[in-house]
């Protein structure tokens, strides 16, 4: 019985939210609602030519920026094994405590982005959370939890920004993602993430249609990319030297972003569930 009723509620979620949060959704719609409507009472201008590319593909390539300075640090900064931690095989992160001290140079970061990122949501933004990784080859591999394909399902609203602090291609640890219509087709076909039984069992479904689908996110030192939580994406591990990465979890928001905001994000830790319960309180 429990079973059918979560079919149904996936039936319909995926369909008008494309997760499976069913009801969870409408306090974030509300949210964004009102978000945007501030924005236009603040009179901020639209470009629409951001948000219209993003809604289309769900992923977008931003103005490069230079990250010389900040990239240089950090990578000093995993040379100590005392500044990070390695939660999972191939990847490190620098414990919020030592990211913490970033918090200037991130917010250098953000403020380039800023215009960009509002034009995409058509709203103020606020960032939950901010972390740092670096990853690196592991030798027999086997691809497991995001190295596989999964989409985050995560409310409506919720995305991500990838700050490449190194080159990042095909054989050096590129982002791979499928486009809103495929992760919406293959949604529609089937495809869960959730479990990670359902997540192995789902693969086969996802490399079906990879061949000519699947987008490789390439792009050089200090390219900014952004994407929908809920595309079909996956992580890959680099071949060979490393992989820098900062990730930002943003979210629409009524006041514009500010350093307060920029600093938590730098504080939250991995541990905390990946998005806020309610977003009236967060
Ligand atoms: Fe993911």
């Amino acid at each position: 019985m429990i079973y059918y009723l979560k079919s149904i509620r996936n039936f319909f979620s995926l369909r008008i939210f494309s997760n499976t949060l069913g009801f969870k959704n409408l306090s974030f719609f509300l949210f964004y609602l009102v978000a945007k409507i501030i924005f236009i009472f603040q009179k901020k201008k639209i470009k629409k030519e951001y948000s219209k590319k993003f809604d289309e593909n769900g992923y977008i390539l931003l103005d490069n920026i230079d990250v010389t300075d900040i990239s240089i640090k950090i990578s000093k900064l995993f040379f100590n094994q005392n500044n990070y931690i390695e939660p999972l095989r191939g990847y490190k992160f620098l414990r919020t405590a030592v990211a913490q001290n970033l918090n200037q140079e991130i917010e250098y970061i953000v403020l380039k982005i800023q215009d960009q990122i509002e034009n995409i949501f058509k709203s103020n933004f606020k960032i939950y959370f901010t972390n740092i990784q670096r990853s690196f080859p592991v030798q027999n591999n086997i691809e497991k939890e995001a190295q596989l394909f999964h989409f985050d399902d995560n409310p409506i609203g919720t995305k991500k920004i990838f700050i490449y602090l190194t080159d990042q291609y095909q054989d050096s640890g590129a982002f791979r993602t499928f486009n809103r219509k495929i992760s919406d087709l293959l949604k529609k076909k089937g495809f869960l993430s959730y479990t990670t039984e359902i997540r192995e069992n789902c693969q086969n479904l996802a490399l079906s249609l990879s061949k000519d689908n699947l987008k490789i996110q390439s792009g050089k030192k200090g390219t900014v990319m952004c994407f929908d939580n809920n595309l079909i994406h996956k992580a890959t591990l680099p071949e060979n030297g490393f992989r820098d990465l900062i990730v930002m979890e943003v979210f629409p928001a009524f006041k514009e972003i500010n350093s307060k905001n920029i600093s938590k994000s730098l504080s939250m830790s991995l541990e905390e569930p990946d998005y806020p319960r309610w977003p009236f309180f967060k």
